[in-house]
């Protein structure tokens, strides 16, 4: 599985994200069957890549795929309030099914921006697929948009995580697995 120095403990191992990948990428498919509304699986970059690349690959139905990128975080560990758009959607989702795939929702200062940008650019739905939820830390409730549902892997302990994409000053993006980083490198 490989393993880190800085890294205090495996929260899930590469074998049980796949496993949840797939389940949310079976319901998901089992939510949209049929839908005369086109799909558009959007990924938050950049710490969603890995779990886009994942769970699209799961999904079993025609989907089109892009990627937005908010920024707050700067190279630090706590979130800098209200994020910026900072690259935009290639495709028109004006009218169709959008699903949007974060890392993890902390604050969800992020996902609440990004979802009211989606809603501004006329899609029909807005549903949230992310990886990690930690609810502990929400300061922001938001509101999906139309039938938009809501799809998590894991509830996420109030630790700060790394691995599957996320990043602590854009390293650790490469293992395979999520794990709790030693507070002594960030403090
Ligand atoms: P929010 O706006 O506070 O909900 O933050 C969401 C974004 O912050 C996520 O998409 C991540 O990129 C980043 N983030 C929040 N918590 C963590 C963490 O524990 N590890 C790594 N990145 C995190």
């Amino acid at each position: 599985m490989g393993s880190d120095a800085n890294i205090e403990r495996v929260l899930w191992t590469e074998e049980e994200i796949s496993g949840r990948v797939a389940e949310l990428a079976s319901q998901i498919s089992d939510d949209f069957r049929g839908s005369p509304v086109p799909v558009v699986v959007v990924g938050v970059a950049t710490g969603a890549f890995l779990f886009i690349a994942d769970i699209v690959r799961k999904i079993t139905l025609p989907v089109a795929v892009d990627f937005i990128r908010a920024e707050s975080y700067g190279s630090g560990t706590e979130s800098s309030g209200v994020p910026r758009i900072s690259s935009d959607l290639k495709i028109d989702i004006g009218g169709k099914h959008v699903i949007l795939v974060e890392d993890i929702v902390d604050t969800g200062n992020t996902l609440s921006s990004l979802i009211s940008h989606l809603e501004t650019k006329g899609a029909s739905s807005v549903s949230v697929c992310t990886l990690l939820d930690k609810p502990a830390r929400r300061q922001v409730h938001f509101k999906l948009v139309g039938e938009g549902k809501f799809y998590r892997g894991f509830e996420c302990p109030d630790y700060f995580v790394v691995g599957y994409g996320m990043d602590y000053d854009e390293l650790y993006r490469n293992l395979p697995y999520v794990g709790v980083l030693r507070p002594e490198v960030y403090k």
